[in-house]
């Protein structure tokens, strides 16, 4: 399998992208991220895990901007899944850590750009002060209009389409809706990303051509973009590189 899909790396993937090339009227409006590849990168320079994750921060950050420069309406990173909860504990801690940091130095420059937090995931599970920075950056940009900056953060698709599931039939049984009722629309209205385009094109580094659980039910008609370059290494031009590629792609949605 992972040899017939050797052409998906091909060399119009790897090629460096220049943002002038990029056609302004045909962005994608939701771009989602799995940042793939943290812990191969430092283990590749003898360094712990952690490290890893620093260097794929620093990355997060060079998208964010690059993709609020180019006009992109909403951006989500898969930051931490459900599943993730299994690292051991040393790494767990410092993934948590992360928002912090993020808050420490991002949010300033996030509130001048206009860019509005959001997350998709179950906060509550996080520790308290996971949840503290994740709160203050939803508050303190709650009334910006700009770009859409989402950060799954122990997010499950399956879960989320479970909970959907669930709060459908209370709404059948509360008499809210009927089972003839239910529609694409109704489903989507009661996933975590309520009120979002589904995602246009989706990013994957490391060279893992999979999904692992990311938004399952909206990525229907995505366009994938797979590249084996570590999130660390993730430069502005891969990302270019992918919405340019996307570009190039005819989305037809079942049609001729
Ligand atoms: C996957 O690489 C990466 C993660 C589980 C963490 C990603 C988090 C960031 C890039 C920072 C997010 C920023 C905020 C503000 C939340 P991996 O560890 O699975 O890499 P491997 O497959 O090489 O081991």
């Amino acid at each position: 399998m992972r040899l017939g899909l050797k052409g998906l790396f091909n060399q119009r993937n790897q090629g460096n992208g220049f943002v002038e090339e990029i056609d302004k009227q045909t962005l994608p409006k939701h771009i989602a991220i799995i940042t793939d590849g943290n812990g191969r990168w430092a283990k590749k320079r003898g360094l712990p895990r952690t490290a890893g994750h620093a260097a794929g921060m620093r990355r997060v950050r060079e998208t964010i901007r690059a993709a609020n420069d180019l006009g992109i309406e909403v951006l989500t990173f898969y930051s931490f899944s459900t599943e993730n909860w299994k690292r051991p504990k040393e790494e767990v801690d410092y993934l948590m850590k992360l928002p912090v940091e993020f808050l420490k130095t991002d949010l300033q420059e996030l509130v001048d750009r206009n860019v509005k937090v959001q997350m998709l995931g179950e906060k509550r599970q996080t520790p308290n002060f996971t949840q503290e920075a994740l709160t203050e950056f939803e508050d303190k940009t709650k009334h910006n209009t700009g770009m859409i900056l989402n950060f799954a953060i122990n997010y499950g698709s399956r879960d989320e389409i479970l909970s959907m599931i669930q709060k459908i039939i209370d709404d059948v049984e509360l008499g809210n809706i009927s089972k003839s009722d239910i529609s694409e629309q109704i489903v989507s209205e009661r996933l975590l990303t309520k009120g979002l385009p589904d995602p246009d094109l989706v990013i994957r580094s490391s060279g893992e051509i999979r999904i692992s659980n990311f938004l399952l039910w909206q990525i229907a008609y995505s366009e994938f973009w797979f590249t084996e370059a570590l999130w660390p290494d993730f430069s502005k031009e891969m990302f270019f590189q992918a919405i340019k590629e996307y570009q190039r792609r005819s989305r037809r949605y079942g049609s001729l």
